[in-house]
């Protein structure tokens, strides 16, 4: 690491993989924004909170006025604002449907819009989408037909970013997790989902982090979908 200190901005960061995400850079000496509906103001002097709803355009706006105010640059975007909901596709509402999209797709968007520009000015910029090994596999047992349009997109999506922003100093990549245990998962369920995974357990926060890392220092990478999932993505 130079002797520039780097920034990064976190989205979903109250709690689950976003908090993880916040914690990790913060201990690697970032300067972090962190951004979601509920999160409350640190006591931390270099991390910066911002709430709103990562769906609302502004927001991406008011994180990066809020990054270059504090810390002068933005070097990281980590994209891991979501929600899921899994039903039988004819039960979706259309509430369910919009409320998705919102989250997922207007969130990755427009924060992504408003951070490019100035990773664009400065040169160089990391960007990172939290997306699921679910995009890929269909299972029978568990109908997730929005997570699949939203989350495959996300894949697809920075695999187009990856290739936009290849000669200007941009890398885009993705970490695709399997079941890990995080505030999204009934506490007392969750293990029953180990199975789902071929070595039979679930994935940790950690583990989640750590790949988010990995892929911030493999600067020869960009396009990547980092599959953390216990095995999933290579069969069953
Ligand atoms: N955990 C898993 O098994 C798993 C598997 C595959 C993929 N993922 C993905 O990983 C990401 C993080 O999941 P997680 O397990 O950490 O979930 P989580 O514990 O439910 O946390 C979700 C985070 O997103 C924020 N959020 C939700 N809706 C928002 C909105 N409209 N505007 C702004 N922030 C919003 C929440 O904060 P507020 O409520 O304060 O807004 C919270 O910080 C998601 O994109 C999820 O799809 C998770």
């Amino acid at each position: 690491m130079s002797d520039v200190r780097k920034v990064a901005i976190v989205t979903g960061a109250s709690r689950g993989l976003g908090e993880g995400i916040v914690n990790g850079f913060r201990a690697r000496g970032y300067g972090v924004v962190a951004t979601s509906r509920s999160i409350q103001p640190s006591t931390d002097p270099d991390l910066v909170t911002v709430s709103g709803d990562i769906g609302d355009p502004e927001t991406g706006k008011r994180l990066v006025a809020a990054a270059l105010e504090k810390f002068g640059r933005i070097d990281t975007l980590v994209n891991n604002a979501g929600i899921f909901i899994g039903k039988a596709f004819t039960d979706y509402t259309e509430e369910d449907y919009r409320l998705k999209l919102k989250t997922n797709l207007d969130g990755f968007f427009f924060t992504t819009q408003a951070v490019v520009p100035v990773m664009l000015e400065q040169g160089t910029g990391h960007i990172v989408q939290i997306t699921a090994s679910t995009a890929e596999f269909a299972h029978s047992a568990s109908p997730a037909f929005i997570a699949m349009l939203t989350k495959g997109g996300m894949n697809s999506a920075t695999k187009s970013l990856a290739i936009e922003y290849a000669t200007r100093g941009i890398r885009v990549n993705a970490v695709a997790p399997g079941v890990i245990r995080t505030p999204m998962h009934d506490p007392k369920k969750i293990d029953q989902a180990a199975g789902f995974h071929p070595m039979n357990k679930v994935g940790e926060v950690a583990d989640i982090v750590r790949a988010v890392l990995y892929l911030e220092d493999a600067v020869f990478s960009t396009g990547e979908i980092l599959h953390v999932d216990g095995g999933l993505i290579a069969g069953r």
